[in-house]
C-alpha cells in the first residue's frame, strides 16, 4: 500500500509526538535542519608530522588548539603563566587565594568541602555544542544548570512598596494584563485593517490561553502566578491571590529582567559540569601532559622568516621556545605589555581593543532559599540599587551550606562604582540578600569579591563594544601576522562564552593544518 508522504508524517506524529514528526521531515528535506553537531578540526592524524607550535595561554582557547593539534600529530608547548589551567574558567574552593594586581588577597574559608563558587564561567547552554562536545569526549559529568525559576523574586524600590514579588507573578500577570488589552483592541475593532475575520478569532484564542483570560476576555488573575495557600487534602482548597496591577508592573519595569531567560545563549537547558565549571580545563590539561607549561610568563614574541621565538620566565628564570608556527591565545589586554615586533596593523589593533570588567560577590550560607523559599537555582533580580541579582546554587540541592552569589555585573555600573571600598560593597551584597530574604543577610559567610578587571594575567572580563571592535580589531586578529596566529573569545562572535574560545581555537588550527599541507605538497 503506497504511504503518502503526509500519512507517514501523521502516523510518525501519533508514535512518537512532535519530536519525532519533526526529525522525520528533516529527514525528508522539508524542513531546514539546524546544525547538530559540534564544530570538528578533522584533520589528517599525520598532518602536524615534524612541525613545532608554541601557544601562548592555556585558557580554553590555547587548550582546544593544543589538544586538536596533538590529535594531527604537531609537536605542541602550552606556555601557561599560572599554575593552572583554564584562564577565565576559574572555580573557587575552600583555601583558593584571589590575588588583585595590586596585592590585595582574600582566601576562601568554606565549613563545607562541597562549597564552591565559578569567578568566570558558570553556564553552559545546549546550543554550545562544541563544548558540550567535549564534556561528551573528555567524560566531564554535566548537571542541569538552572538559569530560571519562577519561585525566585524580584523587587523594585519603585513598586509594591519595595516588598519582593515572586517571578511567576510578574510574568504571569504581565502576560494577562497585556493579553487582556490586545483582545479589547482585537474586539473593539482597532485591529480590523491588519487582521481578517478568522485570524481574529484565532488571535483571541491565542490570547486566552497565552493570558489565561476568563470567557470574557478579562484577566481577573491566575493560579499561574501564584497562590496565597496552595491546595492540599481533605478540606484544603487553593486559595487565589489578588493580581499584580499593570500600573504598578510598569512603573517597576521588572520585566525587563524577566527576558533574561529568552536570549538565545541563556535559554534552557542550560548545562554545568558538577563540582566546577573547572572541571572542563583540567581534563583537556590531563590529556596533555607535558605539552602544559606553567608559570611560564610570555615576555616577548619575536617572529622570523621560518618561524617564532617566544621569551618567557619560568620561576623567575628567563627561558626561550623556537618554533615553526604561533598561536597566541593571551587576551588582548596582556598583549599591551608583552614586547613583539608584530606588524603595525596588528599592534594598532592591539591598542584599540579594549575590555569590560565584570565582577562577582559570593558568600557560603546554609541554605534558606531552599528550605524556606522552596528556591532550588536561579536568579532573583533587584533593581534600583547597586546589587543586581541574587544567584542561587544548582548543584547539590538539599545539602547543608551553599555558595550564593549576591551582586553579579559591570563593576564600572555607578550605583556600584561609587561604593568607596571592599567592605561597603560587601554590606551592599548582604543588605541585597536581606531585601530579599529578611532577616538572612545576618546568615552570609566568607566573602569572596572577583573583578576581572583585577585579576592578574586577565585584567578584564571581555573584550567591550567600545569603539568598532568588530569592524576593526577582530578583522586583524583573523589573520596571521606572518607565523602568529590569534585564537581566544575575542577572535569569535560568541565574545564572553567558552563556546567562542573554541571555536576561534578550531579555526586557527585549520588554517594551520591548510597552511602546513600546503608547504608540504
Ligand atoms: P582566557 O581564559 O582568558 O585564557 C587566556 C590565558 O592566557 C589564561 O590562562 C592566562 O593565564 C594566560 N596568560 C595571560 N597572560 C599570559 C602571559 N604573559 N604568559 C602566559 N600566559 C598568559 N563563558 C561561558 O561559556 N559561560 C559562562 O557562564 C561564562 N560566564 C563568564 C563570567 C565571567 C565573569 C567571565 C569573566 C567570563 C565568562 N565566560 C563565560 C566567558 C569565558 O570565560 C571565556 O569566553 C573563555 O574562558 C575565554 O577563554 P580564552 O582561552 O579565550 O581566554
Ligand atoms: N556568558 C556570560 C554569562 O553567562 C556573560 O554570564
Amino acid at each position: 500500500m503506497a504511504n503518502t508522504r503526509r500519512d507517514f508524517l501523521t502516523k510518525v506524529g501519533l508514535a512518537g509526538g512532535y519530536g519525532a514528526t519533526f526529525t522525520a521531515m528533516q529527514t525528508l528535506g522539508l524542513l531546514p535542519s539546524v546544525g547538530s553537531a559540534a564544530s570538528v578540526v578533522d584533520l589528517p592524524v599525520t598532518a602536524g608530522k615534524g612541525v613545532k607550535i608554541v601557544i601562548l595561554g592555556g585558557g580554553i582557547a590555547g587548550l582546544v588548539s593544543a589538544y586538536e593539534l596533538g590529535k594531527a600529530g604537531f609537536h605542541c608547548t602550552v606556555l601557561e603563566a599560572r599554575e593552572r589551567p583554564g584562564g577565565r574558567n576559574w572555580t573557587v574552593r575552600n583555601g583558593t587565594t584571589v590575588e588583585f594586581v595590586d596585592g590585595t588577597k582574600q582566601t576562601a574559608q568554606y565549613i563545607s568541602s562541597d562549597s564552591y563558587f565559578n569567578a568566570g564561567p558558570a553556564r553552559i547552554p545546549s546550543i554550545h555544542k562544541t563544548m558540550l562536545g567535549y564534556c561528551r569526549e573528555l567524560d566531564v559529568a554535566l548537571e542541569v544548570f538552572v538559569n530560571t525559576n519562577r519561585s525566585t523574586l524580584m523587587v523594585s524600590d519603585k513598586a509594591f512598596g519595595g516588598k519582593p514579588v515572586e517571578q511567576r507573578q510578574v510574568i504571569n500577570d504581565t502576560r494577562g494584563h497585556v493579553a487582556e488589552l490586545l483582545a479589547k483592541c482585537v474586539n473593539q475593532g482597532a485591529l480590523d485593517q491588519e487582521l481578517n475575520k478568522d485570524d481574529r478569532e484565532r488571535l483571541l484564542v491565542l490570547l486566552r490561553s497565552f493570558g489565561d483570560l476568563r470567557p470574557g476576555f478579562d484577566y481577573p488573575g491566575s493560579e499561574r502566578a501564584g497562590v496565597a495557600r496552595l491546595p492540599g487534602a481533605g478540606e484544603v482548597t487553593e486559595t487565589p491571590r489578588p493580581c499584580l496591577d499593570l500600573h504598578s508592573l510598569l512603573d517597576a519595569n521588572l520585566w525587563i529582567d524577566t527576558t533574561h531567560e529568552e536570549t538565545l545563549d541563556m535559554q534552557a537547558t542550560m548545562f554545568q559540569p558538577v563540582g566546577g565549571l573547572d572541571h572542563i580545563p583540567y581534563a583537556f590539561a590531563k590529556k596533555l601532559g607535558k605539552v602544559m607549561q606553567y608559570q611560564s610568563v610570555v615576555k616577548e614574541i619575536r617572529k622570523s622568516d621560518n618561524g617564532v621565538k617566544v621569551v618567557y620566565t619560568h620561576h623567575g628564570a628567563e627561558k626561550s621556545i623556537v618554533a615553526d608556527y604561533c598561536i597566541c591565545a593571551l587576551p588582548v589586554n596582556m598583549l599591551k605589555s608583552i614586547a613583539n615586533d608584530f606588524s603595525p596593523q596588528v599592534k594598532q589593533a592591539i591598542a584599540d581593543t579594549h575590555y569590560n570588567d565584570s565582577y562577582k560577590i559570593a558568600w557560603e550560607s546554609k541554605r534558606f532559599w531552599e528550605t524556606e523559599y522552596n528556591i532550588y537555582g536561579g536568579i532573583s533580580w533587584l533593581q534600583g540599587g547597586p546589587i543586581n541579582m541574587v544567584w542561587y546554587p544548582s548543584g547539590k540541592m538539599h545539602s547543608d551550606m551553599g555558595v550564593v552569589l549576591s551582586g553579579y555585573g559591570l563593576q564600572s555600573l555607578p550605583a556600584f562604582n561609587q561604593l568607596p571600598n571592599m567592605e561597603a560593597r560587601f554590606a551592599a551584597s548582604r543588605a541585597a540578600v536581606e531585601t530579599l530574604h529578611p532577616g538572612h543577610g545576618k546568615d552570609l559567610n566568607s566573602p569572596m569579591f572577583v573583578v576581572w578587571e583585577k585579576i592578574p594575567y586577565n585584567q578584564g572580563a571581555w573584550i567591550s563594544s567600545f569603539g568598532d571592535y568588530y569592524g576593526g580589531p577582530y578583522r586583524t586578529f583573523l589573520e596571521p601576522d606572518e607565523r602568529v596566529y590569534f585564537a581566544g573569545d575575542h577572535c569569535s562572535h560568541v565574545v564572553a562564552w567558552q563556546e567562542g574560545a573554541a571555536l576561534s581555537a578550531h579555526r586557527t588550527v585549520r588554517m594551520i593544518g591548510e597552511r602546513v599541507r600546503s608547504v608540504k605538497t
